[in-house]
């Protein structure tokens, strides 16, 4: 295994790249010049005995596991097909990895945290989380930490891109067809724009400092000021009304603040990930063109 060698070619394989994030970290790893890629479509990491095969064939330096049951009201009523996927799955990830001598990213979440703590989330607070897809997305953590001893756990946040229905395309689609919509105030946390993740994790991976990273774009904001400031943006005309969690209940529980910090980000002296509203206002501008 040589990822501490760089005079090669650095070889990722990315696993989920047909998901939101997946085209994005293949579209943004696979420009960047000293990083091949090879992706994957058919594989099911359930299955362990072909997840440690394609991963021994193509012998990656670094895997990029962004595969996930993510359905996360979902998950509280489908809590088996969440286990089975984000913790056997990414433990057969695991394991792929320490036979084929690979290091593993592994894209986590800020629901890890139950929001409880007031202020932002820094890598060493303990995790609680609250829902089902929280507790299996950090039992993957833990899977992760147990087999191997070379990876980047990146936890993230309200994530939206080019490649999946997200929350600005949701706002966007219902602006279509409602005068007003009510949207949760008190939920606060940072929305991430898909390409600004991908490029963090191509920039991360570029040296072996294995560890955990809270990785989401600058600022933070609810629900409700998110919605505003696409509305703002698209110059879309709608009543928009705060409510709170409980007027708006949801199978799965949310944490209230869930803010991460960049910290180890910043510790390893990497460049300040933009705020929420710049990328925001690049997202929208792009959508429009596509849509022309
Ligand atoms: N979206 C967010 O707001 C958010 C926030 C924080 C963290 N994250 C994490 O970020 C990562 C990427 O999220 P995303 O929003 O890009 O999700 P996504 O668009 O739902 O992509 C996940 C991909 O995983 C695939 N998948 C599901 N089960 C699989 C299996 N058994 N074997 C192989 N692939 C499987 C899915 O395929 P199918 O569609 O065919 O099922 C999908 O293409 C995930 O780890 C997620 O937990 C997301």
């Amino acid at each position: 295994m040589n990822t501490e060698n760089r005079d090669d070619k650095m070889k990722v394989l990315i696993i989920g790249a047909e998901g939101m994030l997946g085209h994005d970290l293949e579209d943004i790893l696979g420009v960047e010049n000293e990083i091949s890629t090879t992706t994957i479509y058919t594989l099911d990491i359930t299955d362990l005995d072909k997840t440690v095969k394609t991963v021994k064939k193509i012998n990656p330096d670094v895997v990029v596991h962004a595969a996930a049951f993510t359905d996360v009201n979902g998950s509280e009523s489908n809590q088996d097909m969440a286990y089975k996927v984000n913790v056997i799955g990414t433990r057969n990830v695991a394991v792929a990895c320490s036979k084929a001598d690979s290091a593993l990213v592994y894209i986590c979440t800020d629901y890890v945290f139950d929001g409880e703590k007031g202020s932002s989330y820094y890598e060493y607070d303990q995790p609680n989380p609250l829902s089902v897809y929280g507790k299996t997305k950090y039992l993957g953590e833990v899977c992760i930490r147990d087999i191997l001893n070379r990876f980047y756990i990146v936890r993230t946040a309200w994530l939206y891109g080019f490649h999946g229905p997200n929350f600005v395309t949701t706002m966007l689609n219902l602006a279509k067809t409602n005068d007003s919509l009510s949207v949760v105030d008190d939920q606060i946390g940072s929305p991430t724009y898909t390409v600004d993740l991908a490029k963090a994790i191509a920039e991360l991976i570029k040296k072996p400092r294995y560890g955990i990273y809270h990785i989401t774009n600058s600022g933070s904001c609810s629900w409700y000021e998110y919605a505003d400031e696409i509305f703002n943006l698209a110059g879309a005309q709608i009543d928009l009304k705060p409510v709170t969690t409980e007027e708006y209940p949801q199978p799965a529980p949310r944490p209230k603040y869930s803010v991460l910090e960049n910290y180890n980000w910043k510790m390893e002296g990497l460049e300040d990930i933009r705020n929420y509203k710049e990328a925001l206002k690049e997202y929208i501008k792009l959508l429009k063109v596509k849509e022309e």
